[in-house]
């Protein structure tokens, strides 16, 4: 019994494991157009690099097919970006005390700024982007010529990293702007301005400043058109939503089942101990009748459970 009890909590860790691996590669398995475009981008970024010298920003050339979008990148050790930072790297301002984890000796900083692609790649309904995204991201640039290049983070320790949007779109002063950052998984989180054209952040993502678009009257014209709600985002959410939950669901049912099951095969094996049992009372019986012949009725039951005994006897 107290095996079958450690048996079945191990069964249900298993159930909630597998629960979440599903979720986990369904997340993963299906990757949002704006973080194909990062994967996209960070290769461009990195054929820029010929010979690069650390610390120098190079700008890659992108294909026509994304006229609009530009990309930069510069290549540092972490050492230095954790005792110097990086004055201006475009848009962003990164002070000393950024720390890079996992560690890498020498790691990419790549820069994206999507102008007039901003609203395609990351639609905000019910929002109206007055700068356009620009993203800050980071990669392990030990290797500049193996083919995958591992995506690593890293976190601002002492003051934040400034963004400091040139050209933002100016809105009637009632209006009150801010500012947008969007995470690796794509998910947009608000905060206030530092200045009016300076935002700022501890990670790294992709940044913008935004108004509700709700009051503002005429859609401001800028780089990044006007946003009308979109479905595919609520969507791709949604199924997110719901494959997760089918994930636990799923998880749960494979739980009940093996539950069942293997309530199933212990019942199974008792039965078939009885009946086990059972078969050898009755071979017992009959050794015992052929051997001692006349004494067969009241040693019987003795005979069952000490077999040793009955060579004793016969010996
Ligand atoms: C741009 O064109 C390249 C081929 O030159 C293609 O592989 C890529 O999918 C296209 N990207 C977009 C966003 O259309
Ligand atoms: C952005 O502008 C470029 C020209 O500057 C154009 O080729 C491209 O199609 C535009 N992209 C979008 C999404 O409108
Ligand atoms: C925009 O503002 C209106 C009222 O001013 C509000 O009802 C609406 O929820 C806001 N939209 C968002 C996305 O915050
Ligand atoms: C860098 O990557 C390339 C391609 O994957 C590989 O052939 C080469 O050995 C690697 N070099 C080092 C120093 O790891
Ligand atoms: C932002 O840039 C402007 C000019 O491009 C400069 O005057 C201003 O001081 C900068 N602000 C910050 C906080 O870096």
């Amino acid at each position: 019994m107290k095996s079958l009890h450690s048996f079945l909590i191990f069964i249900s860790l298993v159930g909630i494991l597998s629960a979440y691996t599903y979720k986990a590669r369904s997340l993963g398995s299906s990757t949002s157009p704006a973080q194909q475009l990062d994967l996209t981008l960070q290769g461009y970024g990195f054929s820029a690099f010929v010979r690069p010298h650390t610390g120098v920003v190079y700008d890659a050339t992108v294909p026509l097919n994304l006229t609009g979008i530009k990309v930069s990148v510069v290549r540092l050790r972490s050492g230095s970006l954790w005792s110097r930072g990086v004055k201006g790297f475009k848009e962003f301002g990164i002070p000393v005390g950024v720390l890079v984890h996992p560690y890498v000796e020498r790691l990419a900083l790549v820069y994206q700024n999507l102008g007039n692609w901003s609203s395609v790649y990351y639609p905000l309904p019910g929002f109206t982007y007055l700068a356009p995204v620009v993203g800050l991201l980071a990669y392990d640039a030990a290797n500049l010529s193996a083919n995958n290049f591992q995506e690593i983070d890293f976190v601002a320790s002492k003051s934040p990293i400034s963004i400091n949007f040139t050209n933002v779109v100016p809105v009637p002063t009632e209006l009150t702007p801010q500012c947008v950052w969007f995470n690796l998984d794509g998910l947009p989180e608000f905060r206030e301005l530092v200045t009016e054209n300076v935002c700022s952040t501890y990670q790294q993502g992709h940044f913008s400043i935004v108004v509700n678009s709700t009051r503002l009257a005429p859609p401001a014209p800028i780089g990044a058109p006007t946003l009308g709600p979109s479905p595919s985002h609520h969507k791709k959410h949604n199924s997110k939503v719901w494959k997760i939950v089918a994930g636990v669901v799923g998880g749960f049912i494979g739980l009940l089942f093996a539950t069942l099951l293997l309530v199933w095969l212990h019942r199974y094996k008792e039965k078939k101990e009885v009946a086990k049992m059972e078969q050898h009372a009755e071979i017992g019986e009959t050794l015992q009748m052929t051997r001692i012949g006349n004494a067969q009725a009241p040693v019987a039951s003795g005979m069952r459970t000490q077999p040793m005994l009955e060579n004793e006897y016969v010996a």
